[in-house]
């Protein structure tokens, strides 16, 4: 399996949520547009984890500004548009408008000290 460098693990801590672009070659998903493509980012029970930043509701960013995104007090990730939560686990909603809808996961590999995506 190949992989293309995200970040180094030391700058993805547990909790933190994070957004990276890359270029849609990079992902070994099939993703329905050309152009780049924007990823949040966390770590969770020492896992890293990435989920397009697009919310299953309506399809809009979940991000309130780059980089920045909305939590609650169970640190899950919150939607900034009409405040759908995603459980940091699998990425599923568990309030809000799409309740049981799932963030579009994108595998990760992280050894060595580095996270990357997983290209094919
Ligand atoms: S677009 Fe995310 S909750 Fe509506």
């Amino acid at each position: 399996m190949s992989s293309k460098f995200l970040c180094t693990s030391d700058t993805l801590a547990e909790g933190q949520y994070r957004e990276f672009r890359v270029s849609d070659p990079d992902l070994a998903i099939t993703v329905c547009h050309e152009g780049p493509i924007d990823l949040v980012v966390t770590r969770h029970q020492g896992m890293a984890k990435a989920w397009l930043n697009v919310c299953p509701h309506q399809g809009r960013s979940l991000n309130i500004a780059p980089d920045r995104f909305i939590t609650d007090d169970e640190n899950r990730l919150v939607c900034c548009v009409h405040g759908a939560v995603f459980e940091p686990s699998q990425g599923r909603c568990v309030s809000g408008p799409c309740l049981n809808a799932c963030l579009k996961t994108i595998h990760l590999i992280e050894s060595e000290g580095s996270v990357a995506l997983a290209t094919d």
